[in-house]
């Protein structure tokens, strides 16, 4: 992990701080339906406030490509006060110019704006030089607290982390530590615990992670394709049948770096992807031709909790089985509490990210009970990756 500074290393009293966001957050209806890293991000503000700093939140919102009303931050601002205990959120109409210039002027120490979504100007994706002087221009420092989009080499992520004095948020720094114990020096035997249901989006991260663990569990339709790999009878379901050379190699690999690769050995099968259908346990070379593999068996999930408690540290990116579509949560949530019962127990060091991870780990119940959990989806999986972040290079000091 690089060196970064942190918000204890800036001088911020009276100060405006450029803080950089991920408010990149799941709505329906116009309602915020997951406010978790809003929530994560109060810490921050608060001891910004504390320190007498005049904050200015800026974030990106979905993928608009230009000003578009239906992906404004506006609808942000009500809940971002609620998360810092009801404070007044001022809000700019443009993260840039005038506007923002006139609410940023307007902010006493302690006080909080949020700029409106920097993708309506095309120079934050671009990594544009003068739009990240324009959004100097409204700070005296800049703190990074969007992790979650450091795989983003955007204006407000790295270009303007050159023009101010740059620190890392405490989400962002919490985030960092986290990864780094279960990555640079954790304690073995080290788990990885991989699911989702495609193998074509985790080729990188699967041949990277072969060589970094001392087992790997691979769970979700993910597995149907290294069961295809190895000869067994897959039916219907989801598979990436092109891909089982790639999924042979990745075994092979494994083999000669000594990582042990734990596949499903029983498997819950279904005619139809549906809630509560009539379900079939069987044995992985059992499964009908007429079938689809929604789950992995008790069996495995037996399988995997023994290897759980073998280890001192896991890393779990996506669900084992089709874990929206009850019964077909059973392993998934299994799992998730076994995991939660080694981490309370001390005996287990536990990571786990991206969007249906953490919606799995919510169904259990357990998200507050592992040791990390991260918000983020893709700039967490290039990191299992092995890439470099430019989120994170930015705030690099050497
Ligand atoms: C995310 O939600 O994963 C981040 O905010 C990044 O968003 P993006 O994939 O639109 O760049
Ligand atoms: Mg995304």
């Amino acid at each position: 992990m690089p060196r970064f500074r942190t918000t204890d290393d800036l001088d911020v009293a009276g100060k405006r701080v450029l803080l950089r966001a991920d408010l990149n957050v799941p709505v329906k209806d116009g309602k915020v339906s997951d406010a978790t890293r809003i929530e994560r991000l109060a810490p921050t503000i608060a001891g910004l406030i504390e320190k007498g700093a005049k904050i200015i939140v800026m974030s990106h919102f979905g993928r608009p490509k230009g000003p578009d009303p239906s992906q404004s931050l506006r609808p942000l601002v009500e809940p971002l006060s609620r998360a810092i205990g009801g404070r007044a959120v001022q809000f700019a109409a443009d993260c840039v110019g005038p506007e923002a210039q006139r609410v940023v002027d307007a902010l006493k120490p302690g006080e909080v704006a949020l700029l409106e979504n920097l993708r309506f100007h095309p120079g934050e994706e671009a990594n544009d030089p003068d739009f990240a002087r324009q959004l100097a221009a409204l700070g005296d420092a800049y703190v990074d607290d969007a992790f979650s989009a450091a795989h983003r080499a955007h204006a407000s992520i790295v270009a303007l982390a050159q023009l101010l004095p740059a620190a890392a948020g405490k989400s962002m720094q919490a985030e960092l530590e986290a990864l780094s114990a279960a990555f640079e020096n954790p304690r073995h035997p080290v788990m990885a615990l991989i699911g989702g249901a495609k193998v074509s989006t985790k080729l990188d991260l699967l041949s990277f992670i072969i060589r970094k663990v001392d087992r790997l569990a691979i769970g979700g339709a993910m597995a149907n394709t290294f069961l295809f790999a190895k000869g067994r009878p897959v039916g219907r379901s989801l598979c990436e049948a092109d891909l089982a050379d790639h999924a042979r190699i990745i075994l092979s690999n494994a083999e000669e770096d000594g990582c042990d690769i734990i596949l499903p050995e029983d498997a819950v099968t279904a005619e139809k992807l549906e809630p509560g259908v009539l379900t079939r346990t069987v044995g992985v070379h059992a499964v009908p031709m007429n079938a689809m593999i929604l789950d992995v068996g008790p069996q495995t999930v037996a399988r995997i909790s023994l290897a759980l408690e073998a280890s001192r540290t896991l890393i779990w990116n996506g669900p084992i089985g089709a874990f929206e579509t009850p019964p077909f949560d059973r392993a998934t949530t299994a799992i998730a509490k076994k995991v939660a019962e080694l981490t309370r127990a001390g005996q287990l060091m536990s990571v786990a990210g991206g969007g249906d991870t953490v919606a799995a780990l919510a169904a259990a119940g357990v998200t507050d009970q592992l040791s990390y959990v991260s918000t983020a989806g893709g700039a967490f999986l290039e990191w299992l990756e092995g890439r470099e972040l430019p989120g994170v290079a930015a705030l690099a000091v050497d």
